[in-house]
């Protein structure tokens, strides 16, 4: 008579390497087909803040995908970021209201001051720029976040002060 023996095998072609790399650990346990993507993607994004190109390189590979296939799906969808958080959370609302009441104004003041863009964050780690739908206040558009303190009905200039304030902090 044999004995059942629980199986500790790792499913994938890692052998059973995870090491401390939460990514190794993400990708050991699918079974590597391509309906699995966007999961993983989500679990990468969580485990790391974000999906860097090494991230999208190695996942590409473990669901026998093409970068540009795996990048293609990732930037489909707005919650996943390809760089690294910022210290602080800018999120411009660029929702009907407030388009028309000036967000894309807001945006451009950003992109100027900062140098970056939606999605992005500045190079020293400062700020970490989005665009959103709505926040919920169209009353007071054009609306902004930092650090999810709510800026309504702001202008250029009130929006430069608010920078300048942070910078001098
Ligand atoms: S559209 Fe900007 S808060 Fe609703």
């Amino acid at each position: 008579m044999t004995a059942a023996v629980a199986s500790t095998t790792c499913r994938c072609r890692s052998g059973g390497q995870t090491g401390d790399d939460p990514l190794s650990a993400i990708l050991a346990t699918c079974s590597g087909e391509r309906p699995e993507l966007v999961a993983v993607l989500q679990q990468a994004q969580d485990a790391l803040g974000y999906l860097s190109a090494e991230t999208i390189r190695r996942i590409a590979r473990r669901l026998r995908l093409s970068e540009s296939d795996v990048f293609g799906v990732a930037t489909f969808y707005a919650e996943f970021r390809f760089s690294p958080p910022g210290r602080h959370r800018l999120r411009v609302c660029l929702g009907t209201a407030c388009h028309v009441k000036g967000g894309v104004q807001m945006m451009q003041t950003i992109e100027r001051r900062l140098g970056v863009g939606a999605g992005e964050t500045t190079p020293d780690g400062e700020y970490e720029v989005e665009r959103v739908a709505c926040l919920g206040c169209c009353a007071l558009a054009p609306v902004i976040t930092l650090d999810d303190q709510i800026h309504g009905q702001m202008n250029v200039i009130e929006l430069q002060s608010l920078l300048d304030a942070r910078t001098d902090d």
